[in-house]
């Protein structure tokens, strides 16, 4: 593996065509190439940069079917190691919506209740091409959703059911924090 120090890449936000766009898959020639490899190490690199626990590869302005997410735990036990998909297919698993504010690097500042799935069965490669079949739950399973959207060409914003919530994060924290609002930052990415 190339010892390149891995970069920050610009983050595009809302109007850039990428983000409404559907990637394409990524074929096994390209994942095995050191490109490829190389973009997934800066987009871990942009995602920890920008404090965000997702990124998917259409924010980085490439139409691939490529996401990457992570969320360490702020007193470093337990969180959500890093993982590296590639190709994802996404399926609910039966269980009611669940609301939470989310945020997206893509659409800075703000941040809106969004319903997710409680679960979700994932299907995809990891970074060396080997298959990936797990099941994501609570914050991980909406973490993959908001990133699963990505790759569609779809926001946040379109799957809020009402834009009542939808707030910047300074206002959300100074007038809408409540003692049932849960402990975890927003999830962004
Ligand atoms: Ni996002």
């Amino acid at each position: 593996m190339a010892t390149r120090p891995a970069t920050v890449l610009p983050i595009v936000r809302l109007g850039h065509p990428a983000l409404r766009t559907a990637a394409r898959p990524v074929t096994p020639e390209e994942l095995r190439s050191p490109e490829l490899q190389a973009l997934i190490d800066d987009m871990v690199e942009t995602m920890r940069e920008a404090d965000g626990v997702g990124l998917a590869a259409p924010q980085v302005a490439e139409g691939i079917q490529l996401l990457v997410y992570e969320a360490p735990a702020p007193d470093g036990e337990g969180g959500i190691p890093l993982r590296v998909v590639v190709n994802p297919m996404v399926e609910p698993e039966p269980g009611e919506l669940v609301y939470d504010w989310e945020g997206c690097l893509s659409i800075p500042d703000l941040r809106g209740l969004v319903p997710r799935h409680p679960a979700v069965r994932v299907h995809g490669f990891d970074r060396d091409g080997k298959p990936l079949r797990y099941v994501a739950r609570d914050f991980e399973a909406r973490i993959v959703q908001h990133e699963f959207d990505h790759l569609n060409g779809v926001v946040f914003l379109d799957r809020m059911r009402s834009f009542e919530s939808l707030a910047y994060s300074e206002e959300l924290e100074q007038f809408m924090a409540s003692p049932e609002a849960p402990d975890e930052s927003p999830a962004v990415g």
